[in-house]
């Protein structure tokens, strides 16, 4: 019932999104309608295939990427045909194979996990399609380009975070609910955050009671878990790092029913995030200016869409590690930021999200609190 109840309102949040970041991004109306029926845009420019992973385990995907993605494209002149996989592999391969068959100039994949990213990579090069990874790097792949944002920095945001919010408090005890094994982002997300928290449970400022990866960045299966994890812990927390904002969600129904109320992390600045930010529920959100990101793809795709590896090579300066493949990858990190409730009318004001869109029912008064002017 409860698990029925969130996946409603994740669905609503993700519907909002999209209308606001359409609405934000002042994209032009495209004569064709939307990219994700698959239909050619109209500016008759080169074909571009883009693959997003899933929907449910973020807001952003549907909410920030597909709209900006489009957008950025279309101003960059290419057509792009923007799917989503829904985090079904064989749907992803699908269609990849597809839009390779159909001969795109390059192809932009986020993919569910590494090894099929990899994989389809491979079957990309064998038809000379340049590939992208987008926000996900593919360890142990052949992709020739990343972006992305500097993803060590998120996980040191939100330890920094925890560990302020835990400050004073000697020997708190924390939980850990992670993202995804199999995505190198989620990795990085807990080395930024054992970077910073790490030295703290050595020396007993705080304790880590349990940390656990949740495959696929299941939300649902994360609240669960961290359910198990309070239960074993005679229901004792004190702070949680959750990986992202739809993890934050499900942690934040388990502690309310259990009549808790501590700092919780998040990720990826959705519409429910920055509710409970404002609300206290959630001590804070990663803002990650996907519209910068998209951006910056667009612009690679363009360069590399016209054989031109040295613009593309101008355009994606840094490099990101790739352990796996022992390789460096060019590429665009970009830089997120830090939202408490101090700063939410900042992701409103850059135009991410509406303020009518947060600013509902028991919220519209925290709004007014926080400077937000609706
Ligand atoms: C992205 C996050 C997102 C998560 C789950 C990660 O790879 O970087 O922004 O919350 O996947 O979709």
């Amino acid at each position: 019932m409860r698990s029925k109840t969130l996946a409603l309102a994740a669905v609503g949040a993700g519907v909002a999104l999209v209308l606001s970041a359409c609405g934000a991004n002042e994209a032009p109306a495209p004569a064709g309608g939307g990219s994700t029926s698959g239909a050619p845009a109209p500016s008759g420019g080169m074909k571009v295939g883009v693959i997003l992973p899933e929907t449910a385990t973020s807001a952003r995907w549907e909410g920030f990427d597909k709209p900006m993605l489009k957008a950025a494209m279309q101003a960059q002149g290419l057509d792009a045909d923007i799917q989503n996989a829904q985090g079904d592999t064989a749907t992803f391969t699908r269609l990849a194979d597809s839009m390779i068959t159909q001969k795109v100039k390059v192809l932009v994949i986020a993919s569910i996990n590494s090894e099929l990213g990899k994989t389809v990579a491979a079957k990309a090069a064998t038809a000379n399609i340049p590939v992208i990874d987008y926000d996900r790097l593919n360890l142990g792949g052949s992709s020739k380009y990343y972006v992305s944002f500097d993803n060590t920095k998120v996980g040191e945001l939100q330890g920094e975070a925890l560990a302020s919010a835990l400050k004073g408090k000697q020997g708190a005890q924390v939980i850990e609910i992670e993202g995804a094994p199999t995505d190198n982002n989620a990795t990085l997300f807990y080395n930024g955050q054992q970077k910073v928290l790490k030295p703290l449970y050595e020396n007993g400022t705080l304790k880590l009671v349990k940390s656990q990866k949740i495959d696929n960045w299941d939300n649902q299966a994360g609240g669960r878990t961290f359910e198990q994890f309070l239960t074993q812990n005679g229901g004792k927390v004190d702070g949680v790092v959750a990986a992202n904002d739809g993890l934050a969600g499900a942690i934040i129904t388990v502690l309310a029913k259990n009549g808790l109320k501590v700092p919780v992390t998040g990720q990826d600045a959705t519409p429910a995030g920055l509710q409970a930010v404002l609300r206290g529920d959630q001590y804070m959100t990663v803002f990650k200016p996907i519209k910068e990101e998209a951006e910056a793809t667009a612009k690679l795709a363009a360069a590399l869409a016209k054989g031109d590896t040295s613009a593309a090579d101008g355009i994606a300066k840094q490099t990101e590690k790739d352990p796996v493949g022992n390789r460096d990858v060019k590429s665009v990190l970009l830089t997120p930021q830090t939202i408490t409730k101090a700063n939410v009318k900042d992701v409103i004001t850059a135009g991410y999200v509406k303020a009518s869109e947060v600013c509902t029912g028991d919220v519209q008064p925290l709004c007014a609190a926080a400077g937000i002017s609706q």
